[in-house]
């Protein structure tokens, strides 16, 4: 959408404390997470541009469904017929009313609710009601389908870009894709297990859940019961080319509680995998915390510059737990794992809210990231950047992996590096 003021937020000088090395930078300034005004230009510049996970494949896998969601100020159509998952604006090419309020099945024909013209499930207007008692030559229905968006998958998701411009979600995601092969995403499922899937309706800006994913900094206080099997040592980064923040817990830890080791492992996992905690940030609104029997999701659907929904999927590999009727003893432990999620991400949303509350109320100016723990976010930070600032995102730069050097970039073994914290004297 074309705009004419420039704001100072897509300026290069707003941004120049998360342009420098993570040792020299800041965090944001509290009207980037505060200020509605800021909100409604980060709409346009960067949910309007980017690759946002908006469903789960499996929500939109059967021809005949169609989906509705919100990107970057916009109402988009997703539907699945013969000829694949396609997107459209929730807009009728007669005078523009919305097609569609809720998920629905539609038997492959989408009616526009106010004088009936009717559009396939692929986007074609296929009947336009009275339209012949007075013809008009100069009305072709093939010159009004609807108006098509970019939709692709990956994994587990369904992403929407609003802009043609952007390079291809394969190119945005870069090497994750290759990084977590093995654990074959394509096959995993929701369980139908009770409480699988969520949502949590949050008080603080979508970007302080991401960069509170993204950092391990806060685990000891916020989490201490967290911190027994994702030991704060035992993290590193988890980065290579792509818009994405990663972090690895190799290993997870069972020597003070096994909560994320109770359920069967993914089959053909590597020896790295089947040890660790792999906790991507997909920018902007994707968290995936993937462990070997399962993931916890998460897709941030920002409402106000205050206000987020988290929809939070609990995934599985193929195998007994995505069985139609598992056994008892693994409901039970699914329980378990599942319990010990919500406490955790309950701490998180305290936090973020809290966070949100100091921002919005307060307003101190932004302070220093703490370089070992917080890299993460200076990497987050400057694709925002980015986002907000470039005036053509096909100028978009893919962020390269942070250092060279496979143990660093890969996790493929205990951390090479671990920080010399003393915990126990950081109370
Ligand atoms: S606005 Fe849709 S048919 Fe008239
Ligand atoms: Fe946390």
């Amino acid at each position: 959408m074309a705009h004419s003021t420039v704001h100072e937020w897509e300026t290069a000088e707003f941004w120049a404390p998360q342009r420098s090395t993570v040792e020299a930078s800041l965090a944001m300034q509290p009207a980037v997470y505060a200020d509605e005004d800021f909100f409604a230009v980060e709409q346009e510049r960067l949910f309007g541009r980017a690759w946002v996970a908006v469903a789960l494949a499996a929500e939109v896998a059967q021809p005949g469904r169609l989906l509705v969601r919100s990107v970057g100020g916009r109402s988009v159509l997703l539907t699945r017929s013969d000829a694949g998952l396609k997107g459209f604006l929730n807009s009728c090419r007669h005078r523009g009313t919305e097609l569609a309020e809720h998920d629905c099945d539609i038997a492959n024909t989408i009616r526009c609710p106010y004088h009936r013209w009717h559009y396939s499930a692929d986007g074609q207007l296929v009947a336009v009601p009275f339209f012949d008692e007075v013809p008009r030559d100069d009305f072709d229905m093939a010159d009004y389908g609807l108006i098509p968006v970019r939709t692709e998958v990956w994994g587990p998701l369904v992403f929407v870009c609003l802009s043609d411009d952007t390079p291809p979600l394969d190119v945005w995601l870069g090497d994750l894709p290759d990084r977590l092969a093995d654990y074959e995403f394509s096959h995993w499922r929701s369980a139908s297990l009770d409480g699988a899937a969520r949502m949590f309706d949050v008080a603080a800006n979508w970007k302080l859940i991401v960069e509170n994913f993204a950092e391990y900094y806060h685990l000891p206080w916020v989490h201490p019961e967290l911190a027994k099997v994702s030991r704060v040592p035992d993290h590193y980064r988890y980065q290579g080319p792509g818009m994405y923040c990663g972090q690895t817990t190799t290993p997870v830890s069972g020597d003070e509680r096994d909560d994320w080791l109770t359920l069967p492992a993914a089959a053909g996992l590597d020896d790295s995998d089947a040890a660790s905690g792999r906790f991507v940030a997909l920018f902007p609104n994707v968290t995936l915390a993937v462990l070997p029997s399962h993931m916890f999701l998460m897709v941030l659907e920002p409402m106000s510059a205050g206000r987020t929904l988290e929809h939070c999927t609990f995934l599985f590999p193929p195998g007994p737990i995505t069985a139609d009727e598992p056994s008892a003893e693994l409901v039970e432990s699914f329980e378990v794992t599942r319990r010990f999620w919500i406490e955790v991400n309950d701490e998180d949303i305290d936090i973020c809210e809290r966070a949100q509350r100091g921002i919005a109320r307060g307003g101190a100016p932004p302070g220093p990231l703490a370089p070992r723990f917080e890299e993460p976010l200076n990497r987050f930070h400057k694709m925002t950047a980015d986002l907000m600032t470039l005036p053509s995102i096909a100028d978009l730069a893919v962020p390269a992996g942070d250092r060279p050097g496979d143990v660093d970039l890969y996790g493929s073994q205990p951390n090479p590096l671990p920080p010399a914290v003393e915990l126990d004297a950081a109370t």
